[in-house]
C-alpha cells in the first residue's frame, strides 16, 4: 500500500487581482488534507474511487478530451512518465470542504498524482506536479491563475506572481486566523467572469483598484516578514473592501466580516473566488473565542482555526 497526500490553502492577499497580474499571498492548512492511497487492483487496469463522492471511475490513458479532474490527473502523470496504466486501484478521501475556496480540487489532484508517480517509480519534481496540476484546475476554472497549485504543491506559505517562479514566505512570528464557511457554495469561474466584464467595461477604475491591492500586498508581505500583525490586520481589512468594489464579495461574506471586526478580530476579509465560500479573520489568542462566536451568530456554518508559522 502507497499512501501520500495534500493540504487545503487559504488566499491572504491579492485573490482576483492577482489573474492580473498583481502579487499575492497564500498559505498552506496543513491540518485539512486531500489523500490517496494505492493499491494492487486484483481485476487489472488503473481505478480510481473518490470515496468522498461514491464514485468508481476506470482510467483509459489514451481517451481524449476528458472533462474529468481525476482521470485527466492520472493521464498527464503516465503521459509524463511514458508508462502505461499499472494495475492499481486508488482510493481518495478529503477532508476538506469542496467549492469553498479551500482548494479541496488542487489538494485531491496533487495527492492522485503523488499516490500514481510512487506506485509506477516515477519521481515528480514539484515543478513538474505544479505544472500538471495546474493543466487540470484549467477544467474547473478556465484561466486560474496558477496559484492554488502552487501553494498546495510546495506546501509553504508564497509570495505569488502569475507566470514568475515561486517565491516563498518566511513568517517572522505565527498567526492565527479563523476561517468561517458562508454555507453559500459560489463558482469562482464566475466570479473571476465578472471581474472580467467590470474590467473590460471600466478599465480606468478597474486598473485603479488592482494597483490599490497591489500596494496591499507589497506592504502585507513585509508585515509578514517583520511579525508586525496590527498593520497586516488592517491591510487585510482594506483588501475586503477593494474585494466588494470588484463585486465579488457577497451580504454573507460582508456580515461574517463584520461580525469578526466587531467582535474584535485585528482584520477580516473574504477568502479565494467570493461571492460565498470562506472569510477569514488575524485573530489575537486571547479573542479567538469571542470571534468564533460572533461568526457563528452571524450565519457561518462551520469555523475553524489554523495557524500560519
Ligand atoms: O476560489 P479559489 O480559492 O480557488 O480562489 C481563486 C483565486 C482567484 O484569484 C479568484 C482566481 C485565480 O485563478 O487566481
Amino acid at each position: 500500500m502507497i499512501e501520500a497526500s495534500a493540504p487545503a490553502k487559504v488566499i491572504l492577499f491579492g485573490e482576483h487581482a492577482v489573474v492580473y497580474g498583481v502579487p499575492a499571498i497564500a498559505v498552506p492548512v496543513s491540518s485539512l488534507r486531500a489523500y490517496a492511497i494505492a493499491e494492487p487492483n486484483s481485476i487489472g487496469g488503473l481505478q480510481i474511487t473518490a470515496t468522498d463522492l461514491e464514485q468508481t471511475l476506470p482510467v483509459d490513458i489514451s481517451a481524449r478530451d476528458v472533462d474529468n479532474a481525476l482521470i485527466t490527473t492520472a493521464q498527464l502523470v503516465l503521459r509524463t512518465a511514458n508508462l502505461p496504466a499499472p494495475p492499481l486501484h486508488i482510493r481518495l478521501h478529503s477532508s476538506i470542504p469542496m467549492a469553498s475556496g479551500l482548494g479541496s480540487g488542487a489538494a485531491v489532484s496533487t495527492a492522485l498524482a503523488r499516490v500514481l508517480s510512487q506506485a509506477i517509480g516515477y519521481t515528480l519534481s514539484h515543478e513538474t506536479l505544479n505544472h500538471i496540476v495546474y493543466e487540470v484546475e484549467k477544467i474547473h476554472h478556465g484561466t486560474p491563475s496558477g496559484i492554488d497549485n502552487t501553494v498546495i504543491v510546495y506546501e509553504q506559505p508564497v509570495y505569488f506572481v502569475r507566470g514568475t517562479p515561486i517565491q516563498t514566505l518566511d513568517i517572522n512570528r505565527p498567526f492565527t486566523l479563523i476561517v468561517a464557511d458562508t454555507g453559500k457554495g459560489a463558482l469562482t469561474r464566475i466570479a473571476v467572469g465578472d471581474v472580467r466584464k467590470l474590467f473590460d467595461s471600466d478599465r480606468v477604475s478597474t486598473e485603479k483598484l488592482l494597483n490599490q491591492v497591489a500596494d496591499i500586498v507589497v506592504q502585507a508581505r513585509t508585515c509578514i516578514e517583520t511579525g508586525n500583525l496590527e498593520t497586516l490586520g488592517r491591510l487585510m481589512t482594506q483588501n475586503h473592501a477593494l474585494l466588494q468594489q470588484l463585486t465579488v464579495s457577497s451580504k454573507e461574506l460582508d456580515q461574517l466580516v463584520d461580525a469578526a471586526l466587531g467582535a474584535g478580530a485585528i482584520g477580516a476579509k473574504l477568502s479565494g473566488g467570493g461571492r460565498g465560500g470562506n472569510m477569514i479573520a488575524l485573530i489575537r489568542d486571547s479573542n479567538h473565542e469571542a470571534v468564533n462566536n460572533a461568526l457563528i451568530k452571524a450565519g457561518a456554518v462551520r469555523t475553524f482555526i489554523t495557524q500560519v508559522r
